[in-house]
């Protein structure tokens, strides 16, 4: 396959790129490498597939530039999307809506007007399971309704499968949708509660709990790339999956194993959660099993350790370092 990935330098892209690229398919990467966190990451990605004998094209440029991403599309010959590219995070959605629903909506409007335009044959797209916003009904499931966003990240997200499934329903390129549910793992991002108590707790410093009984269904890198891939291979029709470990853990036992992987007691300040965020999250994930194959493995002790082995071989290289060895 020929595959554009929009946004594959970032956390998820670069994981999927080298998962396609090992196993033989060609990848477009389109990402605008912005500074909504240190870019220096972004491009450590990249150089390592590089270092690694995996070799992208790498095109940087914006999702919303309409005629880059048709002469991307075209250029390439691409026949599959994997639309990644968006402004993650809730609580900057709520300080800065503005770029968070033009990079997420109109840029995901011209994904799809594109990918219709050069003849693509299959479109995933990323959403999150922040979609399920106010629901407190337990584990959340495709088939509830989502029309209670509580930001507007959420609101962009949901807007994106909407889009999705208009141009599935105009044009009929089978076009699939993932919540994604708290991805963490190595190369993550620096913002993320996994990455951020990490550099906390090495330094020693007090790390933030946002509310003792928040529960996050934590899902790791590799089952998330699973998902991914298999939602590439299994594309027919227009589909919205959750891609969790379906395992719902409370912050003190993700800090936990973190202490564990880290050999040291984090000192520990409690907060209320902000509003935004949903107190709970975890995912029902038999549609994924049943159509794509999907089989999650990896649980918070044995996926925290993998970042923390990761974090000690990369953090001062990326982010000490101008240049990689
Ligand atoms: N990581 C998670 O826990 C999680 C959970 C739910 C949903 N998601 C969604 O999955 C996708 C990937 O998330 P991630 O964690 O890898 O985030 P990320 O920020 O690491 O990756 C997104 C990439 O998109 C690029 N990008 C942003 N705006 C762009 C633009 N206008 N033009 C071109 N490139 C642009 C960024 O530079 C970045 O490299 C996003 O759509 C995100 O909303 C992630």
């Amino acid at each position: 396959m020929n595959v554009l990935i929009t946004g594959g330098a970032g956390f998820i892209g670069s994981h999927v790129a080298v998962r396609l690229l090992t196993r033989g398919d060609s990848v477009v990467i389109l990402d605008d490498f912005n500074d909504r966190y240190d870019p220096r990451l972004k491009e450590a990605r990249i150089a390592h597939m590089f270092e690694d004998g995996k070799k992208p094209v790498v095109v940087r440029g914006d999702i919303r530039d309409r005629e880059l991403v048709e002469k991307t599309m075209m250029e390439h010959k691409i026949d599959s999307v994997i639309h990644l590219a968006a402004w993650a995070s809730v609580q900057p959605s709520i300080d800065n809506p503005y770029i968070y629903s033009d990079v997420n909506v109109n840029g995901t409007v011209v994904i799809l007007e594109a990918a219709r335009k050069a003849g693509v044959s299959r479109i995933v797209a990323a959403s999150s399971s922040s979609v399920y916003g106010g629901i407190t009904e337990f584990p959340f499931r495709e088939d509830m309704n989502i029309m209670h966003p509580i930001s507007p990240y959420a609101a962009t997200k949901a807007s994106t499968e909407l889009m999705c499934a208009t141009w599935n329903n105009l044009y009929g390129i089978p076009t699939t949708c993932l919540r994604f549910f708290t991805v963490y793992g190595p190369w993550g991002r620096p913002e993320m509660a996994i990455f951020a108590f990490t550099k906390a707790i090495i330094a020693g410093e007090t790390i933030k709990m946002r509310g003792k009984e928040t529960m996050r269904d934590f899902t790791y890198i590799d089952d998330i790339v699973q998902g991914v891939i298999g939602a590439l291979d299994h594309a027919n029709g227009y589909h919205v999956y959750n891609l969790g470990e379906s395992d719902g853990v409370p912050l003190p036992r993700m800090i936990s194993a973190l202490e564990s992987a880290l050999g040291k007691k984090a000192t520990i300040e409690e907060v209320p959660l902000p509003s935004g965020d949903i107190p709970k999250t975890l995912s029902d994930i038999t549609r994924a099993k049943v159509d794509l194959g999907y089989r999650p493995s990896t649980n918070i002790e044995e996926g925290t350790k993998k970042f923390v082995e990761w974090y000690h071989e990369w953090h001062d290289r990326i982010f000490t370092q101008t240049k990689l060895d």
